[in-house]
């Protein structure tokens, strides 16, 4: 709205303007925290984009409100991804599966006795240790020889990030062992727990921001979260955070049995350890435990969001083992979720990649659990009806952890008579088409064989984070690709020309070939991703790694029988089912010849070379560079599969420029070819998964 205006305007207006945009610099700062560290965006991407457009309207109308910070002046995602150097987790920091009653807790010692060869009414042969699920952030402290020597986030389980300066901050965790008793200490030991915020120093500190005229913290978590990731450590270290010890990595010849005697251990060397832990062999004494610590939830001087119950024996844990990320041992009894009432005051729909339809509340603008909720899932058309959720009604909303939030129900008492029913559409409202529901299926689907918007979700599906990692190819770009016809199918990005994009709205010759060299980029993406990226009914990321462990090509993949899916351990009947379904589709095999003739790698890479990123791109470079002499860097490039030339031309992909660059900068100024600082090589790099440091050979990501 305010972008429109751009002549005639009075001083107030532009202040106006100004502090309107510092807002939305804050928010999309947010949102980045949540998207990027938190993996728990708040909002919808096209929520994202329509911040940053108006952003981007206000600072196109008045360049003089442009700050150098505004996200709508960084080449890469925000440099808080890149800060900190990833750090490998020795053993991988798993996670915990949730239930969320007491029934479900019961199932879980019901598959523990199944697992362990027992009848349904045998004694236990296990202890269970009780302890709160902290609501902060998880971190790995190793200690070699008792001292305090790499510190680092959990990150996704496999690779962190070395955040090892700030860590020394906090006064709770011990820089040294304490010896107790003359015992040495151990030569390696990996100390796991959550750093978090007391909430009284939480609420302390968001006074003291706010009385500053900063921007406060949402909740403890995120202001834990927030503090542990400042680039400055003397930051951190004013920051009131606090750590309790949950757990251990690696501690070789660990001579204690149980996972409650390694807490007293660790208490004995110093680290915080929640007392109040319960062992027990008896299921109906851990909820009660569960029930108590719920009910002391508010009086708690720290956030906690459920119960952890862990098998106590080491051997027995062993004897479990794991399922995907998760241990069969350990599991998290969630608590109930918070919930608010609000207005609804529409209902719209979205359709998926698959066409399914489903409905979503707009609602009275309302804080949940520190998040400001707009909109909720309704998740099918039946779910409205058997709630008898009406337009105009007051409902209640609750939001679970960093679950995408739900509309309860209706709080039928505030009825005014005003509320209207809800009509499921009979035809799609993107396409027109029909709409079909087979009986008994509670979704509806879109039936338009080109539907654009289930076109435009497979493209947003296939290019996000979790897929081929396109950056810039969001909902918006995603849209117009569709609807003027340039690409049908995910292939024909591949086939895309820069003339093409240039004529697409807000689309400059920067942002056109970063696009291009994303999308290039892409091609390398290892198999598993391009599985994912595909969106083959039920195979996410760690379905396509499983499938890709045994089957390496795409070739062997779209092959193997629906028996041979179904071997392999871990994959049943219906995914077996699916992956067979999309593979003998014709559309579906035109589309793998398109990404194939692209030369999208559709195969496990097995040599012992790293990634090679840059294949095929000339690079230059100029000036002088912080990590690498010039022949290091040459040589580091050309691994990377660069060609390395001396000087600048039209072909030029990019020139790589350092200190006091001289005249090739200009020369690339004037051809218009990209040119990337050190810093922004960097996180390119580290945004491909690759270590920039000298000395260390490439390589690829986990
Ligand atoms: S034990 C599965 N105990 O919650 C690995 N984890 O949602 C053993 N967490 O990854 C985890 N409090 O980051 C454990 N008392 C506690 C915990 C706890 C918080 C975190 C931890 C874990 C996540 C799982």
């Amino acid at each position: 709205m305010s972008g429109k205006r751009s002549h005639g305007h009075t001083d107030d207006d532009l202040e106006a303007l100004r502090r309107r945009a510092e807002e939305l610099r804050r928010e999309i700062a947010e949102h980045d925290r949540h998207y990027y560290l938190e993996d728990a965006p708040v909002i919808s991407d096209a929520e994202y984009d329509r911040l940053l457009d108006e952003l981007i309207a206000i600072e196109t109308a008045h360049p003089e409100l442009i700050t150098p910070d505004s996200p709508t002046q960084r080449v890469g995602p925000p440099e808080l991804v890149t800060e900190f150097r990833p750090v490998e987790h020795a053993l991988p920091m798993l996670s915990l599966s949730k239930v969320t009653s007491e029934s479900e807790f019961h199932d879980w010692i019901g598959r523990i006795r199944r697992q362990l060869g027992l009848p349904a009414d045998a004694p236990l042969p296990c202890h269970f240790c009780c302890e709160p699920k902290f609501d902060g952030l998880s971190v790995e402290l190793v200690y070699e020889n008792g001292e305090f020597t790499l510190g680092s986030t959990r990150g996704n389980g496999l690779v962190g990030e070395d955040v090892t300066l700030n860590l020394r901050t906090i006064r709770s965790i011990p820089r040294r062992l304490e010896r107790r008793g003359g015992h040495e200490p151990p030569r390696l030991l990996e100390v796991r727990g959550e750093v978090y915020m007391p909430i009284a120093a939480f609420r302390k500190l968001n006074r003291e921001l706010e009385k500053a005229g900063e921007r406060v913290f949402a909740n403890p978590r995120n202001a834990a979260a927030g503090s542990l990731r400042q680039k400055d450590p003397r930051v951190t270290a004013r920051r009131p955070l606090a750590f309790y010890a949950w757990g251990i990595g690696r501690w070789p010849d660990n001579p204690h049995p149980t996972h409650s005697a390694t807490m007293r251990a660790l208490a004995r060397f110093g680290f915080p350890v929640y007392e109040d832990s319960c062992v027990s062999k008896d299921p109906k004494r851990v909820a009660a435990y569960h029930a108590r610590l719920l009910e002391r939830r508010a009086s708690m001087p720290f956030e906690m969001d459920g119960t952890v119950a862990k098998v106590d024996e080491y051997a027995i844990q062993r004897e479990l083992g794991q399922v995907a990320r998760s241990p069969r041992w350990a599991i998290a009894w969630k608590f109930p979720p918070i919930q608010r009432e609000t207005r609804l005051l529409d209902i719209g729909i979205s359709v998926g990649r698959t066409g399914a339809l489903t409905p979503f509340a707009i609602l009275e603008p309302v804080e949940i659990a520190g998040a400001i909720v707009r909109r909720a899932s309704l998740h099918n058309f039946d779910e409205i009806e058997r709630k008898d959720i009406r337009i105009g009604d007051w409902v209640w909303v609750e939001r679970a952890g960093d679950v995408i939030p739900y509309v309860v129900g209706p709080i039928v008492e505030r009825r005014t008579g005003k509320e209207r029913r809800f009509v499921p559409p009979t035809h799609c409202p993107v396409c027109g088409a029909p709409v079909d529901r087979a009986p008994g299926e509670a979704t509806a689907y879109c039936t338009g064989a080109s539907c654009p918007a289930q076109r435009v979700q497979r493209l947003v599906y296939f290019a996000s984070r979790t897929g081929m990692d396109i950056e810039g190819l969001g909902e918006k770009l995603a849209t117009q690709l569709v609807e003027r016809g340039l690409v049908e199918d995910v292939g024909d990005l591949y086939f895309l020309r820069k003339e093409q994009l240039l004529e697409l709205e807000r689309m400059g010759e920067k942002s056109a070939d970063n696009l291009l060299g994303a999308i290039e980029r892409s091609k390398r993406q290892p198999l598993s991703r391009v599985l994912t990226a595909l969106g083959i009914r039920h195979v996410g990321p760690t379905v396509a790694r499983l499938l890709v462990r045994h089957f390496p090509s795409i070739d062997a993949l779209a092959a193997a029988s629906e028996e041979q899916l179904a071997a392999i351990p871990q994959i049943g009947p219906v995914v077996a089912h699916s992956v067979r379904t999309f593979f003998s589709s014709e559309r579906n095999r035109e589309v793998i010849e398109k990404l194939r003739r692209a030369g999208v790698q559709l195969e496990e890479a097995t040599t012992h070379e790293g990634p090679r990123p840059f294949e095929g791109k000339t690079v230059v470079v100029t000036g002088r560079l912080e990590r690498w002499t010039r022949s290091e860097i040459k040589e580091f490039l050309e691994r990377l599969g660069a060609h390395v030339a001396s000087s600048v031309s039209k072909r030029t992909d990019f020139v790589l420029a350092g200190e006091d660059p001289g005249s090739k900068l200009d020369r690339a100024r004037e051809l218009g070819r990209p040119v990337l600082d050190e810093q922004a090589f960097v996180a390119e790099l580290r945004k491909l998964g690759i270590d920039p440091d000298p000395g260390v050979e490439p390589t690829g990501q986990a």
